[in-house]
């Protein structure tokens, strides 16, 4: 898809999963004002005080949840934090079950492991909804985690509370690990934010959440995020991430500090743009033959449905081909996505509206070719 828009001569790449804002001036002042210091040697291997602390203070302020630093450990990015909680419960030979559609790198990590991925598909109908009861029979004596991402990439699926708490309490007789991401936490249209699984979660509980800077303050190309454990794991964490990565960068995590304090300005005009392109992208797609769309409650990509395709991969190229308009095949996002295509949204307006005349225009040309083919 990428080298067939890139081919077009005039590429609009709504595949990419981050905003096209540069990172908040004041976020990076604070590592360049580090770098001048000098802080270029290596960090502890769980991630600087300041920015743990930062964290604790900053999940009492998001959940109301009192989260000992014990508990915190500072990652390079969220994909790193994802590995890490895989590799700290998951061994060869088992099976995670994971709710789908889901980004690809989390099932590829889990086959990385020599483990098996069991997709649970959420149900569509007007929203995206969960049966908890396939979930849990999905699971079984060799499964070692559960790995849920709400709100969800790419559906915007949010896990309400009431399911999260029988999940955890799922995972919590049958001693398997809840690994929940949460890195889109702060990207919801009908609520000021989405509910953690810490909220419901003792220090002792098998949860492991992972979180990153890179969707909330515009931070992709850092690499920075965390994780919080159960009270006791914090050396096995360390552990490991110290064999991944030895930790993000120094003055990255100064940065980091500076994101937490200081950055809800910028947290704010990023999701303003993202309900204007929601709702620019969503009113355009329905307003289109052949195309169903949920409105996203969360997240910041349309995932919708286009009927007649029986191969998204070649619709996606050749639409790129032809219009420049790069989409992400659904097939990428697990089983039962063929059709399906998504759109991140969290892009200037002007783009997304390009972007939207050049697909309805290919589609009704397809329409109309069809209609023309037909004897
Ligand atoms: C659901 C989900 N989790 C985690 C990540 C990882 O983010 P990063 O590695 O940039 O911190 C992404 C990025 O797209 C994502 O969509």
């Amino acid at each position: 898809v990428a080298a067939a828009a890139s081919r077009s001569g005039k590429p609009i790449r709504l595949w990419f999963g981050e905003s096209d804002s540069a990172t908040p001036e004041i976020v990076r002042a604070a590592a360049q004002a580090a770098l001048e210091a000098g802080e270029t040697f290596y960090a502890p291997r769980r991630g600087l005080d300041e920015l743990r602390e930062g964290l604790a203070v900053y999940l009492r302020r998001l959940h109301h949840v009192t989260v000992d630093v014990s508990r915190i450990t500072v990652t390079a990015s969220g994909m790193s934090a994802i590995m890490i909680a895989l590799q700290a419960v998951v061994s060869a030979g088992s099976n995670v079950v994971i709710v789908s559609p889901i980004w690809p790198n989390i099932s590829n990590a889990v086959a990385a492991l020599g483990a098996t991925v069991r997709h649970v598909p959420l149900e569509r109908d007007a929203s995206w909804r969960l049966n908890v009861q396939s979930l849990f029979e999905v699971a079984d004596r060799d499964t070692s985690a559960i790995f849920i991402a709400s709100p969800g990439n790419p559906t915007g699926w949010i896990c309400e509370t009431e399911q999260q708490r029988e999940i955890l309490a799922f995972c919590e007789s049958r001693g398997i690990y809840l690994i929940a991401d949460e890195v889109y936490q702060r990207f919801t249209y009908d609520r000021p934010i989405a509910p953690s699984f810490l909220e419901h979660a003792t220090a002792e509980s098998p949860l492991i959440v992972v979180n990153s800077f890179s969707k909330t303050w515009a931070m992709t190309g850092w690499r920075l995020g965390w994780m919080v454990h159960p009270t006791g794991a914090g050396a096995c964490i360390g552990e490991l991430n110290a064999v991944n990565t030895t930790g993000a960068a120094t003055f990255v995590q100064r940065a980091g500090v500076v994101a937490l304090q200081e950055g809800e300005s910028f947290v704010a005009s990023l999701h303003q743009r993202c309900v204007a392109g929601r709702d620019l992208v969503h009113s355009a797609l329905v307003s289109m033959g052949g195309v169903s769309a949920i409105r996203p409650p969360a997240g910041f990509y349309s995932y919708f449905f286009i009927e007649g395709i029986a191969d998204d991969l070649a619709f996606a190229s050749s639409l790129a081909a032809n219009t420049g308009v790069g989409l992400a095949p659904g097939s990428a996002f697990g089983p039962a996505s063929a059709g399906f295509f998504r759109i991140c949204f969290a892009l200037h307006a002007e783009l997304l509206q390009t972007a939207m005349e050049r697909l309805a225009r290919y589609l009704a040309s397809r329409a109309l070719m069809d209609a023309i083919e037909m004897p």
